[in-house]
């Protein structure tokens, strides 16, 4: 019997340990494995992007020019640039990415997610008030505060965070992510913007508002498709 529980507790050990081993993108199994863009135009889909042949992988496949310059700004007032396998084909499998964030005088990043990585700031220009919320089992504590230009914050993997211009000036962030394409869920945006909509009935009862109201919030969030 002492020897059954043993057993258990050590299965159980394994178990918990090859979690957490798991517990970002997969591991990668060579050196590189640029994706290969072009595989999509066929009938293969995978998880993430089968490689290019070696004989057709060139440095520009490891590079991307598009955080260089500050990028224009949307109604609220802030414009994520992400740098992910994507865009920066050189990515797939590495199990990382980045993003430069802009934001105007006083604009918002909307309070969001990524499901599938955590993700570390550092301001490059300006000062942000930035946080933070923890699930329920974490009782939904906000954990808040003010990062200034060469500073870094860590928001966790999947937990619902936002960043917030605090100034009448530019600022800018560089964000570096767990994962090659980290996902993005806006919470305001995948509620009153999905398509087929989320109906008003439901959002009104979540929100225990009229559904009045839900219609004045969807009209603010048109669907993209
Ligand atoms: C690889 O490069 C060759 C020569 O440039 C080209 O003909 C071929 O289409 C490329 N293959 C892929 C999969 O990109
Ligand atoms: C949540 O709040 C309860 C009641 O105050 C407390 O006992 C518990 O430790 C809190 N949990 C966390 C994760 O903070």
């Amino acid at each position: 019997m002492a020897k059954l529980l043993a057993t258990f507790v050590v299965v159980v050990f394994f178990l918990g340990l090859a979690a957490t081993t798991l517990a970002g993108d997969p591991d990668m199994l060579q050196d590189i494995c640029v994706a290969d863009y072009k595989s999509l135009q066929g009938p293969l889909r995978l998880n993430g992007f089968p490689c290019k042949r070696p004989e057709n992988v060139t440095a520009d496949d490891f590079f991307f020019g598009g955080l260089t310059n500050p990028a224009g700004n949307a109604a609220v007032g802030s414009v994520v640039t992400p740098a992910s396998v994507e865009n920066l084909p050189g990515l797939n499998t590495m199990g990382v990415s980045m993003a430069r964030i802009d934001y105007a005088p006083w604009g918002v990043n909307p309070p969001h997610t990524h499901p599938r990585a955590a993700e570390v700031i550092f301001v490059l220009e300006g000062s942000l008030d930035v946080g933070f919320i923890t699930t329920g089992g974490g009782n939904n504590t906000l954990f808040a505060r003010t990062v200034r230009r060469g500073e870094v914050f860590v928001f966790p993997r999947g937990l619902v965070h936002f960043q917030k211009n605090n100034g009448g000036s530019p600022a800018a962030v560089v964000s570096a992510f767990s994962s090659q394409l980290p996902g993005t869920q806006s919470v305001a945006e995948t509620l009153f913007g999905a398509a087929p909509p989320v109906p008003s009935d439901t959002l009104a009862r979540a929100f225990q508002i009229d559904a009045g109201t839900v219609e004045l919030i969807k009209s603010k969030f048109p669907p993209k498709h």
